[in-house]
């Protein structure tokens, strides 16, 4: 019996961790490795049409902290331990026709493993519409299970693209639109965590037939300036931008926003994504609601492995059985959702005096 089989958006998963779109994902090369290692699916670094240049300098930072010099920075320093990546990184530069034959060789090579693929195009023009409707027929011709409509990169400077257009409702739907017009796959829409209308978001998602919410992208960010040299810990030219924060730093702020999505959806898939690196941030996402998990920062750091999680693959997959085994869950929709109804407003929570109780009972 495989416990760690998952349907999820009716996909056939041997297990629900996959890499989230970003560099470990980002070549046939390391994709086909992450497969040997044992990941269920991957989501491709974002294929786009426009051409892409990154900075000239370092795309990726990884910040560590440490008892001895307890400030968060990238410098080496003896016994720290992780706290977040930060990452001006644009997506893929790899034309679309190249990618294209790689992806069918992968989904040839592993049949039994999700292949999604993140696209992105513009938006406010019957060309862009297209542009989404092509990039997504192209891609599932190929074999893609999945597609990711990426509408929440952090770090675009052209305003009809990514996290830019995440809080407009009317793009979201339209762009839909355009890609459930032109595929028969589940469509996951990967929207910002940066926005105060995130719920109002996957709703009109959701409505014009998102498949999934997959959440969270980085949040936009800066970089620290040193004080002695006053430079960034990452620039170019003495210039920075805004970027995006992973890793660890950014857990709980993703399990709330999952959480808010599956209190108002609770019918609603969600792939959960930020700051996982072992089972019980897994674990944390899935009780909010997260039917598949995506690992991006912590397969980077991993040394050795060609920053796929090779090694975190294996712990992932070893610590969630081993739990499903020792609570005898058949699979993780065992405890799916448990935490949802624990959340509650502020007011619901008793006070000293005993008045407010929202009527839960943990007891139950
Ligand atoms: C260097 C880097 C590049 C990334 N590129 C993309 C991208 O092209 N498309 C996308 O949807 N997300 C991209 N992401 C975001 C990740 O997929 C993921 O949502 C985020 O890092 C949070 O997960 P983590 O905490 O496991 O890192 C990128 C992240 C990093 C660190």
């Amino acid at each position: 019996m495989n416990r760690l089989a998952t349907t999820f958006t009716g996909l056939e998963f041997v297990n629900p961790f996959i890499l989230a779109s970003a560099p470990p994902t980002e070549s046939k090369k390391k994709i086909l490795k992450a497969f040997e290692a044992g990941w269920g699916g991957v989501v491709t670094k974002t294929i786009g049409l426009h051409p892409v240049e990154n900075v000239a300098g370092p795309r990726t930072i990884f910040q560590r902290v440490s008892e001895e010099a307890p400030y968060i920075s990238r410098m080496k320093r003896t016994d720290t331990v992780s706290h977040s990546s930060w990452n001006w990184e644009l997506i893929s530069d790899q034309p679309l026709e190249q990618w294209l034959p790689d992806l069918e060789d992968i989904k040839k090579t592993y049949p039994d493993r999700m292949l999604i693929a993140s696209i992105m195009a513009g938006a406010g023009s019957d060309e862009e519409m297209n542009n989404w409707a092509k990039l997504a027929t192209a891609c599932v011709e190929v074999g893609c299970d999945a597609v990711e409509l990426n509408m929440s990169c952090p770090h675009m400077d052209r305003k009809d693209m990514g996290a830019n257009i995440a809080n407009d409702e009317d793009i979201i739907r339209s762009i839909l639109g355009a890609v459930t017009g032109a595929v028969n796959v589940p469509v996951w829409v990967k929207l910002t965590p940066s926005t105060s209308q995130l719920v109002d978001a996957a709703g009109a998602a959701y409505e014009a037939g998102a498949a999934s919410i997959s959440l969270c992208n980085t949040f936009p960010s800066l970089p620290l300036m040193d004080p002695e040299t006053m430079k960034f810990e990452v620039e170019v030219d003495g210039l920075v931008t805004s970027g995006g924060l992973g890793g660890l730093a950014i857990l709980h702020q993703a399990l709330q926003r999952v959480s808010d999505i599956s209190k108002s959806f609770p019918d609603g898939a969600i792939s959960g994504i930020g700051g996982i690196r072992g089972f019980r941030e897994a674990f944390n996402f899935i009780v909010h609601g997260a039917g598949n998990l995506q690992v991006c920062t912590a397969a980077m750091e991993e040394k050795g492995s060609g920053g796929v999680g090779v090694q975190l693959i294996k712990e992932l997959t070893h610590d969630l059985n081993d739990y499903l085994e020792r609570k005898d869950y058949a699979s993780i929709e065992e405890f799916r959702g448990a935490a949802r109804e624990r959340i509650v407003e502020h007011s619901a929570v008793r006070r000293k005096s005993g008045n407010y109780n929202g009527g839960y009972s943990i007891a139950s």
